[in-house]
């Protein structure tokens, strides 16, 4: 049985004061987790700490940070090493995230690298992979996605891919209230799990967690989340606000 996630990701947004108001919220609304499901919340560097705190009483609520170095320590000024996330109790950490590759040109190489880092230190990727507008009217997104897998998840061996979490983010869905529909969302998690399969067997990519991204609100999680490949959801926009984050986590 694969775990189910909603992961929240905060990106640049809050200041400690509104990021602890947040987590109060979520944890008092009282969410009731079954077996194998997980909530993460994914707050800026700073916040990392405080989060897990609060969390701290609270089985099966992780933390998760939104990158980490490629590097596994050194002068590399402003980086932040996945050794130092594991020291604060850090559980998992994004990476790929369309948002880095394109503001911050992270590669896939890179991206291979900073899975080793997060692995050799016992934390979690959440794998990020998508792709552009362009790709998907030119219906070559099958192509894009599986590069995206060989070029930084196939180099790993079995063992090590049990520790990962892939999330799919159609990059024309993320904030822009675009959301991918249900079929494209189980199409495109249906051929990971085959890429998946067919690199490890089959026992590997139906224990894989694979998780949508991409304007999931209340609204559209019930029936993203009914997918049979959709393991959860990876949450931008929607996990800022306690009510909406909560209400995706109850849609399980
Ligand atoms: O990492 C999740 C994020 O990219 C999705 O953002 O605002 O479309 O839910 P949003």
């Amino acid at each position: 049985m694969r775990k189910k996630i909603v992961a929240g990701n905060w990106k640049m947004n809050l200041t400690l004061a509104q990021g602890e108001q947040l987590v109060n919220d979520i944890v008092a609304a009282g969410i009731q987790l079954s077996e194998g499901q997980e909530v993460v919340i994914a707050p800026p560097f700073p916040y990392l700490t405080k989060v897990k705190q609060l969390t701290k009483n609270y089985p099966g609520i992780f933390v998760a940070a939104q990158n980490c170095a490629s590097e596994k320590s050194g002068a590399y000024t402003g980086e932040v090493a996945a050794d130092m996330l594991q020291s604060i109790g850090v559980d998992y950490v994004i990476l790929g995230h369309s948002e880095r590759r394109e503001y911050f040109q992270e590669s896939n190489a890179q991206l291979a690298k900073k899975i080793d880092q997060a692995l050799a230190a016992g934390i979690k990727p959440i794998f990020c992979c998508g792709e552009p507008l362009e790709v998907r009217k030119a219906e070559t997104q099958n192509a894009f996605v599986a590069q995206q897998l060989q070029e930084s998840l196939f180099h790993l061996d079995a063992a090590a891919l049990k520790n990962i979490v892939i999330a799919y983010e159609p990059i024309w869905a993320i904030g822009t209230g675009l959301t991918a529909s249900a079929q494209q969302a189980q199409d495109m998690h249906a051929f990971i799990r085959a890429q998946i399969a067919e690199k490890y067997g089959r026992e590997a990519a139906l224990g894989l967690t694979i998780l949508y991204g991409g304007s999931a609100k209340p609204s559209n999680a019930p029936e993203l989340f009914a997918c049979p490949d959709v393991d959860g959801g990876l949450i931008g926009g929607a996990s800022l606000v306690a009510a909406d984050f909560t209400a995706i986590v109850k849609s399980f």
